[in-house]
């Protein structure tokens, strides 16, 4: 067990009578506030410099945060001492919005998993882009993920991404087009042929602009959109959202199973594994993939990385099992891509 397995996970998980929400507003919080002293020694502990270059951007290790983690990006200069090559903020969307009523965040501690159907609750593009307007650089590469207001109807969903998108995309190293959540009703929708060339006709141009899909879509439904996002100019795919599926659940987590939403975390392992693999394949490699779903351990982050994936991202594993999966995904990514990451491969964080 790690030190945070041991301590910081027992008093996190016990937050607000057990409120997983709560306990994600405390840290978030905690995190905005570290001072210069800490996050220096958050550094020299887990930081990893072992770096990649991915669609023209050049990230100081192939382990970043997934989006929904930091929706408006308060705590943005903790994650890279906590070891993250990259960042993706947001999803926000171009009007501020609640998000679905509470309860709406549980954990399936059993399955290492998570069902969150917190519905792009976010202060909206123009905050998140006065925010890094007065931050500055972060450090490491920015993602801005972007999604359709709740009330703009599905019809003007182009012209709602584009206001998000003219305000943010100065400050975003890519922008992750979000049209996979399954809590906002009808978005999913946007993965179709004619949705997503409209969107990316849109979007594509001064900043790259990749495309995260869902884990439940059909193979077919899966290659017709890569065909878009080759003659579309996209960048890249972030595989893979939550899924709306139940399957790999421990027994005791079967009553928390029944809560509508999404599933991540360790359930979702094989299944991001397989879209991230076909998508590889599918493209010939021509399409640079962010792989994301399920990498709990070391080895999962390795794997993705083997079914084709150039980056990875972690949302679920590191509630589970905190900063030293990420250095441990860094270094073992690092380990993999080669001779050049000296540093990385004997262990040594810089
Ligand atoms: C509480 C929560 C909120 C999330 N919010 C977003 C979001 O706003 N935008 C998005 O693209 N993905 C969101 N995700 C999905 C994650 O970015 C990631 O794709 C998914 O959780 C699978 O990775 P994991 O198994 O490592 O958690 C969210 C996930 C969780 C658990």
């Amino acid at each position: 067990m790690t030190a945070f397995e041991r301590t910081v996970r027992p008093v996190l998980f016990r937050l607000g009578g057990g409120d997983a929400e709560k306990a994600h507003e405390f840290t978030l919080g905690r995190l905005s506030r570290l001072g210069e002293r800490t996050r220096s020694l958050l550094t020299s502990r887990y930081a990893t410099d072992a770096p990649v270059e991915v669609f023209g951007v050049r990230f100081p290790n192939a382990v970043g945060l997934a989006a929904g983690m930091d929706k408006n990006g308060v705590a943005l200069r903790a994650w890279p001492a906590l070891g993250f090559g990259f960042v993706e903020v947001g999803t926000v969307t171009a009007h501020a919005q609640p998000g679905n009523d509470k309860p709406r965040l549980f954990r399936l501690r059993d399955s290492e998993a998570i069902i969150n159907r917190m519905g792009f609750n976010n202060a909206g593009a123009a905050a998140l882009a006065a925010r890094l307007e007065a931050l500055g650089p972060v450090g490491v590469p920015l993602g801005v993920s972007l999604g359709k207001s709740k009330v703009t109807p599905l019809e003007e969903a182009v012209e709602d991404y584009l206001t998000s998108y003219r305000l943010l995309h100065k400050y975003a190293d890519y922008i992750a087009v979000n049209v996979s959540s399954p809590n906002t009703p009808g978005l999913r929708t946007l993965q179709d042929k004619s949705a997503i060339a409209g969107l990316l006709a849109a979007l594509v141009g001064k900043v790259p602009v990749l495309v995260k899909i869902a884990p439940d879509l059909a193979e077919p439904a899966i290659a017709e959109l890569l065909e878009v996002c080759l003659s579309h100019g996209a960048a890249g795919v972030i595989a893979t959202n939550t899924t709306l599926a139940r399957d790999g659940l421990a027994a005791t987590d079967q009553a928390r199973a029944a809560e509508a939403g999404g599933l991540s975390g360790g359930p979702l392992t094989e299944k991001a594994r397989k879209v991230v693999h076909f998508v590889h394949t599918e493209t010939d490699g021509r399409l640079p993939i962010i792989g994301v779903g399920g990498i709990m351990c070391a080895d999962d982050a390795t794997r993705l990385l083997d079914a084709g994936a150039s980056l990875v991202q972690l949302y679920s594993g590191f509630i589970y099992h905190g900063p030293a999966l990420v250095r441990g995904a860094a270094r073992a990514a690092a380990r993999q891509a080669g001779p050049q990451h000296a540093d990385a491969r004997d262990g040594r964080a810089r």
